[in-house]
């Protein structure tokens, strides 16, 4: 494939040097690197805790083991959602209410939302920005505070997404999931993290990262498990990664917006309605477009040598157990909608070649 899907930066050279590094250090997994790396990360997104794990995945994983809900308790999530979202609450064995995007929007509907969440007074409550765009309503917010429900935030492709000019995306509510896989804005080949203000979630998910041993030195020499987890410890070799990957924030963010205003300034086709993401701190992550009749527009694609991700399906469409409701907004998008070649890998020039070539579709 001539165009890749997504293209992210590479330095191999880097990736050996720190491999003989963590294996002189020692430490494979929660070493020097990893600790330097969280640090590096609150800062950044200007939080209290930060705790680094394997993948957006763990981190959504912690999130909902530090939710502490039990089996049969409520929990209301968005129908458009990588199914990762909610996997950890189905193991858990939440009763899922799920909630119908805007029309031709990634955004969950928050009318929808709240009304759900005053009819069935949920445990825990997930919200997703997707393709880095904030998704917050000051409505919700009060209900949260007279309901008391525990919110996941998925920021898993939103890392370099402002909130409002002082706070990151995924940085409000009581924990947030990134990931940091090779696909997103910044990675660490493989890995992700959580994000919380409270100490005592933060002493939680510490714990459950490490097979439920409590954070407490003392108690961690003795490896006396007081709660459950799994080992969810990053590697120190993709922290140290990831740690020279920071350094690329500002011109990750600048190109990946750049990449996105050229599709939205250049491509001139009916046929492909572009979806822009206005807001001064979005970052998007992925350009994204509906195309109707999307299996045409694959093949066209493909004997192009250009690639496609087709995004991302409902959850209503898949085996999860919830309340029927109508999702056609959502049910729409699963079934149209497509990344465009995307990530900070690319160069500009690529890009308009991508953007000639979709213009003759
Ligand atoms: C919305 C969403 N949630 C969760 C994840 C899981 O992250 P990871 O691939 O790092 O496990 C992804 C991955 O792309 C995602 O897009």
């Amino acid at each position: 494939m001539k165009y890749p899907w997504f293209k992210s930066l590479h330095n191999s050279s880097l990736f050996s040097k720190n491999i003989i590094q963590s294996v002189k250090n020692k430490k494979m997994t929660m070493g020097y690197k990893s600790y330097e790396l969280e640090n590096r990360i609150k800062k950044i997104l200007n939080v209290k805790y930060v705790v680094l794990t394997t993948s957006g995945t763990s981190a959504l994983m912690m999130a909902t083991l530090a939710s502490e809900i039990k089996s049969g308790d409520i929990v209301v999530a968005p129908n458009l959602t990588w199914v990762a979202t909610t996997n950890p609450a189905r193991i858990m064995g939440g009763k899922f209410i799920l909630v119908d995007t805007k029309k031709y929007s990634q955004q969950v509907d928050f009318n929808e939302l709240n009304q759900k969440i005053m009819k069935y007074r949920p445990k825990l409550v997930y919200l997703v920005h997707l393709n880095g765009k904030p998704t917050y309503n000051k409505d919700f917010d009060k209900l949260k505070k007279k309901y008391k429900f525990f919110v996941i935030e998925d920021a898993a492709q939103a890392f370099l997404s402002k909130r409002n000019s002082y706070s990151s995306c995924g940085t409000k509510h009581d924990v947030g999931c990134f990931s940091l896989s090779i696909t997103k804005p910044i990675h660490m080949i493989y890995g992700g993290f959580c994000t919380t203000n409270s100490k005592k979630i933060a002493d939680k998910l510490i714990s459950i990262r490490n097979n439920g041993v409590n954070s407490k030195p003392e108690n961690a020499r003795l490896e006396i498990a007081s709660s459950m987890g799994l080992n969810l410890k990053p590697s120190d070799v993709h922290s140290a990664v990831g740690l020279e990957n920071l350094n690329n924030i500002s011109f990750n963010k600048n190109h990946l917006r750049k990449l996105h205003n050229f599709y939205n300034k250049y491509l001139k086709n009916n046929k492909i309605k572009f979806l822009n993401l206005q807001g001064k701190g979005i970052t998007p992550c992925y350009n994204e477009a509906i195309i109707d009749n999307r299996n045409n527009f694959i093949n066209f694609c493909n004997k192009n040598s250009i690639g496609l991700h087709l995004g991302i399906r409902c959850l209503s469409e898949t085996n999860i157990k919830h309340i029927k409701d109508n999702f056609q907004n959502s049910i729409y998008l699963s079934k149209n909608l497509v990344r465009l070649p995307s990530g900070p890998g690319y160069k500009v020039n690529e890009i308009k070649e991508v953007i000639k070539i979709l213009n003759k579709y």
